[in-house]
């Protein structure tokens, strides 16, 4: 049975993929929410202290982290997040993203500990945008496909789970991950051209937004599914063009408009996969913040 209902305070919280983009934000706020001896957190190829060490692919749950029954809930953000990458290595991106992360679950639930999975807006297939929680999954990407299958598993193996279908996430640290400090480092780098998609649409959201929202869900003890989503959709050419504008550059860099097609993804992109925070905001009182006062942000914090 998950319990997962003890409060913050009492029950302590395990990362696993704590050493990732999101994981190391995760692993900060809780750690100043909670104190750091109530926060676990795993790591396989990058460690950092405190961390344990966990191959999701070849080791169990119960051996890397004893005493699984003191947690009262497990974030689950490890997997191969890249898409492409998970359909250039379909076998092996399913052993680490459905094969392990079934076993995790099943470790979890036997030990009581609610599971908060990390799942994505590419369960949907893009054909609508703007897609709310009870809209059906139709996946097109693999590794969307392995995603959906894991919030099929939890359906019918731990209905009381909590599955955060994240929209792409960015941050404002100019030394950071994510594709605003990507092209931030593009431009102050000197390109005078950046090719930047028209037709992809999504609903980018904020690093530290996202480590906010998953500790406030945790605490209202929330179950199901929700969409942690930036607070409009936008395409990869307005994001790229709303950051050239905090950084005073527009004009000087040429955006040359293209399809996601131009590009040599593995696998055919959705086009509009934007999802709506409206259940999000509700459920935890956050406001997500918008993207130009994110870049706005981190241009402050290069200068
Ligand atoms: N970032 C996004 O835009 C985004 C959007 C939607 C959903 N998500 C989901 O959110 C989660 C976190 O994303 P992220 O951007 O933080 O990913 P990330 O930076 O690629 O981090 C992946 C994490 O998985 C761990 N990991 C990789 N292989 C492992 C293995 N064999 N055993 C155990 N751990 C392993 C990594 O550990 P090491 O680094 O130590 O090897 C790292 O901690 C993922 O599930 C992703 O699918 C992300």
């Amino acid at each position: 049975m998950i319990t997962g209902l003890l409060p913050l305070s009492e029950g302590k919280i395990l990362v696993l993929g704590g050493s990732g983009f999101i994981g190391r934000y995760l692993r900060a706020r809780l750690a100043g929410h909670m104190g750091e001896g109530q926060v676990v957190a795993t790591y396989n190829g990058a460690p950092f202290p405190g961390g344990l060490k966990f191959d999701a692919r070849a080791e169990d749950l119960r051996q890397a982290v004893p005493g699984l029954e003191a947690f009262s809930h497990a974030v689950i953000l490890l997997a191969n997040a890249h898409p492409d990458d998970c359909a250039r290595n379909p076998e092996a991106s399913r052993v680490l993203n459905v094969t392990a992360v079934k076993a995790i679950i099943d470790r979890l639930t036997e030990s009581g500990v609610c599971p908060v999975f990390a799942s994505t807006e590419v369960v949907f297939d893009g054909q609508k945008g703007g897609y709310v929680e009870n809209d059906p999954v139709n996946p097109i990407l693999l590794y969307g496909k392995q995603k959906a299958e894991i919030e099929a598993y939890l359906e019918n193996h731990a209905p009381d789970a909590l599955i955060l279908r994240i929209a792409n996430v960015y941050g404002s640290d100019p030394a950071g991950s994510g594709v605003v400090a990507g092209w931030h480092k593009t431009v102050t780098g000197g390109a005078e051209t950046v090719k930047c998609a028209h037709d992809y649409i999504a609903s980018p959201v904020h690093v530290e937004d996202v480590a906010e929202v998953v500790i406030r869900l945790m605490e209202g003890g929330r179950r199901g599914i929700y969409h942690v989503a930036g607070p409009q959709p936008l395409s990869r050419q307005d994001m790229f063009e709303t950051l050239l504008e905090e950084m005073r550059r527009t004009g000087s860099v040429e955006v040359v408009s293209c399809s996601i097609d131009d590009f040599p993804t593995g696998e055919k992109r959705p086009r509009d996969v934007s999802m709506r925070p409206d259940k999000l905001m509700a459920a935890t009182g956050m406001e997500m913040r918008t993207l130009r006062s994110a870049c706005s942000d981190l241009v402050a914090a290069a200068a």
